[in-house]
């Protein structure tokens, strides 16, 4: 690896890859965790000669880890870290042309219709919306000027999966860069790079970071040419992530693989709990025959279930009621966490789009944590009750 990021691959699993990429034993001392470089200028010596840093906006030795550390686990060559999740969208939102198109799946992360409807938009950067399951809208979407087509799969919230090879088809016959934010299947499930796709980026925020402590993002991607301008972009508008955030994401990064295989089994079971209760109107994962159908890129269902309810006040009702699970935004910690995505995650996107695309005022997104699971399903449980008898419907209990 270079300053610039340029990975050599290794055969190794994720797991091995997650202790070990980007976080040699330290050469110098013998130190087993990396050292933490604050240092925000480094030494010229002679004259015309650095070692590889001069300025840690430009470069710094402990993103230059983690930079390493991600492109591996997503089997990329070139990984670019930022200060958060949204400033690595709107690096990439700025390879798009003055005056193109963008295709976004309809069911993305609030944030991210946002920047590209409220901010792009100012620069002549026009969007449609497809559901990207099929693949025919999509076609019929493009334009001849659409220069990036931008996914999630499993989708925010409503964990749709698409077919990563299918979309990165289309994208490549139609000259425009597939972009996929994998911040929610995380490396673990699926390696979008893997299947077509031209960028993968991260909202590190989240299931990589693992513990609620540290906001940052990711670009990965195999392309020299579009590493060379990300680079460029991150240096030129500057959202870089500070040194002890790298190191956190790092230390998080080790525990990847256990933590992803707890949560998505957790949620399994939570899902299928949820599926049988008659207070539950709709179950949304990525089950095993959504992910085949889809071309089986996703390798497992995740962290992340969402489910709807009656209406606004039953959903408001149980998450004022659940003890264990945290109502909060985010996902992807140690801890599980519920919220109310029409007003809190995705309140930025307009009410009648929202309905439109299936965000109802029951729908309730939980992230999983790594508690016990039968603790959680039991929080559900009596949440339910609760929201039942606050809102006056029929009890379900067999008991
Ligand atoms: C899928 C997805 N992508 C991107 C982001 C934005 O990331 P950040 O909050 O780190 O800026 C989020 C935030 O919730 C997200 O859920």
């Amino acid at each position: 690896m270079n300053a610039k990021g340029r990975q050599q691959p290794s055969n190794h699993g994720l797991g091995t890859k997650a202790v070990h990429a980007g976080q040699p034993v330290d050469a110098a001392t013998g130190a087993v965790t990396l050292p933490i470089h604050l240092s925000t200028t480094f030494a010229h010596h002679p004259l015309g000669t650095t070692r590889g840093y001069e300025y840690s906006r430009s470069g710094n030795p402990t993103r230059a880890a983690l930079e390493a550390s991600l492109a591996e686990l997503e089997c990329a060559r070139y990984g670019i870290a930022f200060s958060s999740g949204l400033a690595a969208i709107t690096a990439v939102a700025m390879l798009a042309p003055e005056g193109s198109h963008v295709v976004l799946e309809k069911d993305v992360y609030g944030g991210t219709w946002r920047l590209f409807s409220e901010v792009f938009s100012r620069y002549g950067i026009t969007i449609t919306t497809v559901d990207m399951r099929n693949p025919g809208d999509l076609a019929a979407a493009i334009t001849k000027s659409t220069s990036i087509i931008w996914l999630e799969s499993p989708t925010n919230p409503l964990l749709h999966v698409i077919d990563l090879a299918s979309v990165s088809r289309i994208g490549r016959a139609a000259h425009a860069l597939v972009c996929v934010d994998n911040t929610f299947a995380t490396p673990v499930g699926q390696n979008p790079l893997q299947s077509g796709a031209d960028i993968v980026v991260h909202s590190t925020t989240k299931f990589l970071g693992g513990h609620s402590d540290v906001v940052g993002g990711a670009i990965l991607t195999n392309r020299p040419d579009l590493a060379e301008r990300l680079h460029f972009l991150q240096n030129a508008t500057g959202a870089v992530p500070s040194p002890f955030d790298c190191w956190l994401l790092l230390r998080g990064i080790k525990t990847l693989e256990l933590r992803i295989l707890r949560q998505s089994s957790t949620a399994e079971k939570i899902a299928a709990f949820l599926v049988d209760h008659p207070a539950v109107s709709a179950v949304h994962y990525p089950t095993k025959e959504l992910r085949t159908a889809a071309g089986g890129a996703l390798r497992l269902g995740g962290g992340v279930v969402s489910f709807e309810v009656a209406n606004r006040s039953t959903a408001e009702a149980l998450l004022n009621h659940l003890e264990l699970f945290t109502l909060a935004e985010s996902l992807g910690a140690v801890e599980s966490l519920a919220e109310h995505p029409a007003s809190m995650t995705h309140a930025s996107i307009p009410e009648k789009t929202r309905r439109t695309n299936g965000i109802t005022d029951g729908l309730i997104r939980l992230s999983v944590g790594i508690e016990d699971p039968d603790d959680l399903i039991s929080d559900l449980e009596q949440a339910l009750e609760h929201a039942r008898s606050a809102t006056g419907q029929p009890s379900h209990a067999v008991h």
